[in-house]
């Protein structure tokens, strides 16, 4: 009997329904066990999202500060596979899951096991999994595959429907015309197949070309532009504004108030402002930059962790 463990934080159940189609194939075999492990913090952060809220876990969530997680309740039991399902926040890991993450039963869970990556989010996850991609490695895990379900809409629509849908939690067409929010039921229901895919190798042990065969069934799709956009937001301009209202205290301190709200108006303002200038600028030096691109896409396509990039 194969032990299969599967971690993940959900707020909105979007991503637990993910995970649960996802175990499909390895719940209806009989030489598979499956466990979910729910990972919980010990303050929740709610759900629909208030506005202040919402921004105040950005710095904690941009600068990888963890928060106080519940123990899981999984004694010393031994897996074969481990899948670490998580969303984005602000270019990383949600809080709850990194917090997972620098845990010690992390370490105690991953090392020299297999590991899948599972990402239900919007459409900005890449910088999120190159971190989490080290953390699993200086956990001792081994990623052999990544599965990234993402918002289909384009960027603009996709944070429109997203607001909606994070601080209403309602699932269905903002204004009557708006797409739904968030990854479509479609892909919900078939990741299914990903489960099928990832049992398949595991039965053969074929591990080792399994995230090829899981980039032909599209679990992957890297956007150059957004890469480019996640660069400079998550990599300079998110650490500016993270450190400038972190060095006024801790989440929720009365003291780092109006920073967060001096972030609150920037941020729509990058958004609506900052990056579509940002994409002028990457079609015009698109054409100069195509074999780096095409590295690019090829290597956050992959497992492996490289550092020369
Ligand atoms: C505070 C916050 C920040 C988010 N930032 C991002 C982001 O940077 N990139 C992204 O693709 N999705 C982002 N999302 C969307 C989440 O990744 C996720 O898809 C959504 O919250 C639904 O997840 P759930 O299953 O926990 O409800 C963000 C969500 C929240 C709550």
């Amino acid at each position: 009997m194969n032990k299969i463990l599967i971690l993940y934080y959900s707020q909105s159940g979007q991503l637990t329904e993910i995970v649960k189609n996802f175990a499909i194939p390895f719940v209806k075999s009989n030489n598979y066990s499956v466990t979910y492990a729910n990972i919980e913090p010990v303050k929740e952060y709610g759900f629909p999202w208030k506005g202040y809220e919402f921004f105040d876990s950005f710095p904690e969530s941009v600068n990888r500060i963890p928060c106080k997680i519940k123990p899981l309740d999984l004694g010393d039991e031994d897996f074969d596979l481990i899948v670490f399902a998580y969303t984005a926040w602000y270019m990383s890991p949600s809080i709850p899951s990194n917090s997972f993450l620098l845990s010690d039963q992390a370490k105690r869970i991953f090392k020299d096991k297999p590991v899948i990556t599972l990402l239900g989010v919007r459409n900005m996850w890449i910088l999120a999994q190159e971190y989490v991609k080290n953390k699993i490695a200086e956990n001792g895990g081994r990623l052999i595959g990544n599965i990234v379900l993402r918002d289909r809409a384009e960027n603009l629509t996709g944070i429109v429907t997203i607001s909606y849908f994070l601080f209403t939690g309602k699932k269905d067409r903002f204004l009557g015309f708006f797409p739904k929010p968030g990854i479509s039921q479609k892909d919900i229901d078939e990741s299914e197949k990903f489960g099928e895919i990832i049992k398949n190798h595991f039965d053969n042990k074929t591990l080792e070309n399994l995230q090829d065969n899981l980039l032909e069934h599209k679990a992957v799709k890297i956007n150059p532009y957004l890469l480019s956009v996640e660069k400079t937001a998550a990599e300079r301009v998110f650490k500016i504004w993270a450190n400038f209202i972190l060095k006024k205290g801790g989440p929720a301190n009365s003291e780092r108030r109006t920073r967060v709200n001096i972030f609150r108006w920037y941020f729509p303002f990058a958004i609506l402002v900052i990056a579509p200038l940002k994409y002028v600028f990457f079609l015009i030096f698109a054409p100069f930059r195509i074999r780096k691109s095409r590295e690019e896409v090829k290597y956050f396509s992959q497992v492996k962790l490289m550092s020369n990039l």
